[in-house]
């Protein structure tokens, strides 16, 4: 399997494992985070061989990219930052003012892919992609990409002749809703996606044996009921199944000698369309564990046997590609 994948519109190559640096700055969805295991788990990835690292501004309000500059100074031409900026700062001169903070939060003068966050339709995004098209001509961004776009604003962006070497979206073996109609999207017009929460925040890693177990904070999902307390959705959810359908998965991982979670990862980077996974990992040996994905032989009968596991809830949880709301942000 190909471990680098050359993103289009850039000169650069990612990782097709990419390590996701929300979680390492803890508080919301997640709790407590110790600075030492960030920062390990930061060096970690790196040492394993992932050169490609996701973050955000809304993380934890720069804390995140700090965190990365802090933990990786030194390494700086070795490594492929993907950062991204939140929907309130789409227009020009706000995206402008953005981009400069991003770089003095991650101590640098480039970021390498700048992605919207989230789409923002009170702003024309001919205004938005204007804006980062004028960061790369001035080399402080070297590509652009989006994440939680769906079919309507990808064809915008087409319209609009947006250079989009990426999109980010919510996709693992729980979560398939893009394949209705947003990766068949991202295939036809060569944008790569880079799959978010790839192990459903821990879920595919057996970590929970039931729903009960899973902290309100990370049962904001569709999988849940909204009665859980942090829910912002209006659905019953569909935790018997959700469990029944990680169970099912975890046997399989076994009678094989697999681990779940890099079986599951595995699974993800071979599907069509997708370009890469960003997996978070808070503490050392959770980054490195994460890299085992790449020796996981090519087994196409065991893929098709986990995609036929996984059906039923896809057809369940359908089409909308929001993780979390009915009222779906994914346009
Ligand atoms: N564009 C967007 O809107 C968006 C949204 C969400 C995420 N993202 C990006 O995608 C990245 C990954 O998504 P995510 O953090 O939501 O979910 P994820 O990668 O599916 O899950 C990460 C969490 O799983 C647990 N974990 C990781 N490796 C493990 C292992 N080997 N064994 C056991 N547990 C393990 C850790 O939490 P515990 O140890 O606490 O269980 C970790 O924080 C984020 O960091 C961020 O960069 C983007």
């Amino acid at each position: 399997m190909e471990t680098t994948l050359r993103l289009p519109h850039s000169d650069f190559e990612i990782s097709r494992i990419i390590f996701g640096c929300w979680a390492i700055v803890g508080g919301f969805n997640w709790g407590p985070q110790d600075e030492r295991d960030s920062i390990e788990a930061l060096k970690a990835a790196y040492d394993s061989g992932i050169s490609t690292f996701d973050t955000a501004e809304a993380y934890g309000g720069g804390q995140s990219e700090n965190l990365l500059a802090k933990a990786l100074k030194g390494e700086r031409h070795r490594i492929v930052i993907a950062s991204k900026v939140g929907p309130q700062d789409f227009a020009y001169a706000d995206l402008i003012q953005a981009c400069e903070r991003g770089l003095k939060n991650l101590q640098t003068d480039y970021i390498d892919l700048y992605q919207l966050h989230w789409p923002n339709p009170a702003i024309p995004l001919d205004e938005t992609l204007g804006a980062l098209q004028v960061l790369k001509d001035q080399g402080k961004i070297r590509a652009y990409g989006v994440s939680n776009f769906g079919v309507k604003s990808l064809t915008t962006c087409a319209e609009s002749a947006g250079a989009i070497s990426s999109n980010q979206m919510a996709y693992n073996l729980l979560f398939r809703a893009i394949e209705y109609e947003i990766l068949p999207k991202c295939i036809e017009s060569d944008i790569p996606v880079l799959c978010y929460s790839p192990i459903m925040q821990g879920l595919l890693t057996g970590k929970f044996s039931d729903w009960e177990q899973v902290p309100d904070d990370r049962a904001r999902t569709r999988h849940f009921s909204s009665k859980r307390p942090q829910s912002r959705h209006q659905e019953e959810g569909c935790e018997g199944l959700t469990f029944e359908t990680i169970a099912a998965i975890r046997r399989l991982s076994t009678d094989n000698g697999m681990d779940m979670g890099s079986l599951s990862l595995a699974w993800l980077l071979r599907q069509p369309g997708v370009g890469g996974v960003i997996v978070g990992g808070r503490n050392a040996e959770q980054a490195r564990r994460n890299t085992l994905a790449y020796e996981v032989s090519n087994n196409r009968g065991l893929f098709e046997e986990l995609s036929g596991l996984t059906e039923e809830l896809k057809e369940k949880l359908g089409s909308n590609a929001d993780l979390w709301q009915t009222d779906s942000r994914v346009i």
